[in-house]
């Protein structure tokens, strides 16, 4: 066995808040630690992307590419990584091609080292554009293996798509366990396929939400993957990345246990423990634990504690195992597709649907889109049935194509309309506007020193084709959890839905 030292990735500035904190790190916050962290050696730090953008504009008052520079200016020397979901780029919903370009090619002048990429149907179509912007950039692209637990997801299936990751160019791969749920056999099978087949590095990405990061790390260790995402303490475990030093102590005598200096790690925890008190409203004990309904149910844990909230408040809190149950037919129906965001949301929503309602009796807009391709290829099939009831009930046949292909370019009009508010007309501004105009508006209006003007009850901007409800965002009280509401119209009747954010 190599005896090369595994490189730990640090993802406290992003995943590390994002799964214990409801994303809100500030960009001050971040100030006290990220020096420290840029010396530890690190093979990179997760500082951006995901929910980060979206919690930066919405609470926070940040334009996302200020935190960028400062982190950049802040810690120089180790690389940086992003969390970009493909064509939805840090959105629910698919942007056109030269949104995509735009935003990918902005993030690179601003310093962005490395492009994480994935796309929640696993469909490379959907990364594909994020990819050659990437490459075009002359930055790091790594490209990324959802997993999920499904009759059709074999390790065999998804070593297969990592060969085809490697063969569009990437520079490494990532295998993304969004939900904990990876366990330390099938870590062991995927690495070990993956490094026989593939020349570029292999990276696993887990959470300790089940309790078995921390060993899928090891027994990935021992298949040859040459670098693990950690964080520090108390951003780290429960439903975010097993702890560094943690980790470090279960690698005790291993051939490859890497070497950080522990005096260090200390005072980095010091200081987050600081941190993680300051954000303690958007902090909770139910993140800090191992969640055993996560492997009963196998879904992600943040999904479990979201629909306990959504069944009261639709009062069928006692029809939660039902629902439980529901899901993996749902998704079997809709081909198997992964729990992530916003994919995971889809699957729950129908299943609770059909719970209340019978099967398909009220088809959700969202479902029936999976259903007739507009997300992009399923890894199975869809049932014939429900396809040919999307279908009667759309009056659409299923779109076959890449999901970006049915939709027009957005720049031109975007930068017309921040010319109109008299915004500034940058790239920077545009493809953040595309995805958060409302909050764009407010922070300007904010920084003008003009009170807080009253949201428009409509987002202004002009939506692609393929859209999602432009979500209103709110902490549940009791989890502090970062949710979205949506509100779905069925049977005439308005339901207020919760959706979660995955990463
Ligand atoms: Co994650």
């Amino acid at each position: 066995m190599s005896t090369v030292p595994v490189v730990f990735n640090n993802t406290v500035l992003r995943d590390g808040h994002q799964s214990l904190a409801a994303t809100r790190m500030s960009t001050k916050q971040m100030a006290t630690v990220a020096p420290e962290l840029d010396t530890m050696g690190f093979g990179s730090l997760e500082t951006w992307g995901g929910a980060t953008i979206d919690a930066g504009v919405r609470y926070l008052s940040e334009f996302p590419f200020d935190r960028l520079d400062a982190l950049k200016r802040l810690a120089p020397k180790t690389p940086q990584t992003m969390l970009l979901r493909g064509q939805n780029i840090v959105q629910y919903t698919n942007f056109p091609d030269d949104v995509v370009e735009a935003f990918v090619a902005a993030a690179a002048r601003h310093g962005m080292d490395i492009f994480r990429v994935f796309d929640a149907l696993n469909d490379l179509r959907n990364i594909e554009t994020a990819i050659r912007a990437v490459k075009k950039a002359g930055k790091h692209a790594q490209g990324t293996v959802c997993y999920t637990t499904s009759p059709v997801h074999t390790p065999e299936m998804l070593i297969e798509l990592g060969t085809r990751i490697e063969a569009m160019g990437c520079d490494s791969i990532c295998i993304k366990d969004m939900a904990g749920l990876l366990p330390p056999y099938v870590a062991y099978q995927i690495v070990r396929g993956l490094k026989t087949r593939v020349k570029i590095p292999v990276v696993v990405h887990t959470h300790e939400t089940a309790g078995f990061g921390a060993a899928a790390y090891y027994a990935a260790v021992e298949a040859g993957v040459d670098r693990v995402d950690t964080a520090i303490s108390p951003f780290a475990n429960g439903t975010g990345q097993p702890d560094t030093w943690r980790m470090l102590q279960a690698l005790a005598q291993h051939p490859r246990r890497p070497s950080y200096d522990l005096a260090k790690l200390s005072r980095l925890r010091d200081e987050l423990t600081r941190i993680y008190a300051e954000l303690s409203p958007f902090t909770s004990p139910r993140n800090e634990v191992v969640d055993n309904d996560v492997l009963i149910y196998q879904v992600p844990g943040g999904m479990l504690s979201n629909f306990r909230n959504q069944l009261k408040e639709q009062k069928m809190a006692d029809r939660f195992v039902e629902v439980m149950r529901e899901m993996p037919y749902v998704r079997q129906c809709l081909g198997w597709i992964p729990l992530v965001t916003p994919t995971s949301q889809i699957v729950g929503v129908q299943a609770m649907l059909n719970v209340k309602f019978g099967r398909w009796k009220n088809f959700s807009p969202e479902a029936m889109k999976v259903a007739l391709g507009y997300y992009g290829q399923t890894p199975g099939s869809i049932d014939p049935e429900v396809l040919a009831l999307a279908e009667k009930l759309s009056g659409k046949p299923r779109y076959t194509g890449r999901p970006a292909d049915a939709l027009e370019p957005r720049m031109p009009a975007l930068r017309a309309e921040l010319a109109q508010k008299s915004l500034p007309t940058d790239d920077e501004h545009c493809v953040i506007y595309a995805m958060f105009p409302r909050e764009v508006e407010k922070l300007y209006q904010e920084r003008a020193g003009k009170a807080a003007a009253p949201v428009p009850a409509v987002a202004a901007a002009p939506q692609p084709e393929v859209k999602a409800p432009e979500p209103a965002q709110l902490v549940i009280p009791g989890t502090n959890k970062k949710i979205s509401r949506l509100a779905l119209t069925i049977g005439g009747k308005r339901h207020q839905v919760s959706v979660e954010e995955l990463g």
